[in-house]
């Protein structure tokens, strides 16, 4: 079994069992993490080019921690260390990284669709860091893994909550976790909900009581205050009052519910910082089982430029 794609654009266009079989790809290199020398040969050789556009923590170092453990070499641009600030188009960016000839281009990009348009003009594999508020796949697989490893991901009930409008970890959960077998609902002020967001596979709640009852799983999101270009909320404490996570809240929840969260977190509005640290918490092994499943993506993509370049 391969993956049928040699990009990694999105959750939208990968299918269940290329879904199981990057989970089962990070459980073999999550073992590489806990040992004394972290470091495989399998992508030696190989160049990435990391190239973020928009701010990251998490996901920029557990793409470059990946790529160190697999020998790769990469180089790594972020806005303002390359020439985008000088006004250079993405079509000119793609084109002169791919003068380079790397093997792959991580990217993210304030733009959704700026991945697949590189896709479209790059020879290389591109993978989608985060796109606008359109997809994070690495995020999704990341949280699948992490439910994976206590809970199989068929048959869950899994409460997302927060700013959904915004976010393209909540969009790439609701595809993944739905075409799993998982029952998603979506939760947040009306402002903060896109409407026909129930064609991506979820239902949506307007109460946060409501969503939380009985959940096996809940995810809060980040309010993404920078990307509210008007006023969407009355304020940050109303929302803390309404929708924010807390641990009476969590008492709606399954005895054994996990709680998530991408990161970063804006503690004591939609998340306290009692649940965030909490013994029900998974947040920080998120950010732990980030490594392995992008190693798993780039081994698996890798593999499919070889097979494609021996056909
Ligand atoms: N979860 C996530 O994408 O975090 P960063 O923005 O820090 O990469």
């Amino acid at each position: 079994m391969r993956l049928r794609t040699r990009h990694m654009l999105g959750i939208a266009g990968i299918e269940p069992d290329e879904i199981e079989l990057i989970l089962d790809t990070a459980e073999s290199f999550a073992e590489i993490g806990e040992r004394e020398i972290k470091k495989v040969p399998t992508l030696r050789g190989k160049t990435v080019v990391n190239f973020f556009v928009e701010p990251s923590t998490r996901t920029r170092s557990s793409f470059e921690l990946a790529e160190k453990r697999l020998s790769a070499d990469s180089v790594n641009f972020s806005a303002s260390s390359s020439s985008f600030v000088k006004g250079e188009t993405l079509l000119d960016t793609a084109r002169n990284l791919e003068a380079m000839a790397p093997d792959f281009i991580v990217i993210r990009h304030s733009e959704a669709g700026a991945p697949h348009f590189l896709a479209r003009h790059s020879r290389c594999s591109i993978i989608n860091a985060g796109d606008g508020a359109h997809e994070h796949p690495t995020q999704a697989l990341l949280d699948a893994y992490t439910i994976r490893r206590r809970k199989p991901l068929a048959g869950l009930r899994v409460a997302i909550v927060g700013d959904i409008l915004h976010s393209r970890v909540a969009r790439s959960n609701v595809l993944l976790l739905s075409k799993m077998g998982s029952d998603v609902v979506v939760c947040g002020p009306p402002t903060l909900l896109p409407p026909g967001v129930e064609e991506l596979g979820c239902r949506v709640c307007h109460g946060v009581d409501e969503a939380l009852e009985g959940a096996d799983i809940v995810m809060a999101l980040r309010l993404q205050l920078e990307r509210m270009t008007r006023g969407y909320l009355p304020s940050l404490r109303e929302y803390a009052k309404l929708y924010g996570i807390n641990a009476a809240r969590l008492d709606r929840a399954a005895p054994d519910a996990i709680v998530m969260h991408p990161g970063p977190m804006n503690r004591g509005v939609e998340i306290t910082g009692d649940v965030a640290d909490g013994d029900r918490s998974v947040i920080l092994e998120q950010v732990t089982n980030g490594v392995a499943v992008r190693m798993a993506v780039l081994y698996l993509l890798a593999g499919e430029v070889e097979s494609e370049a021996a056909a």
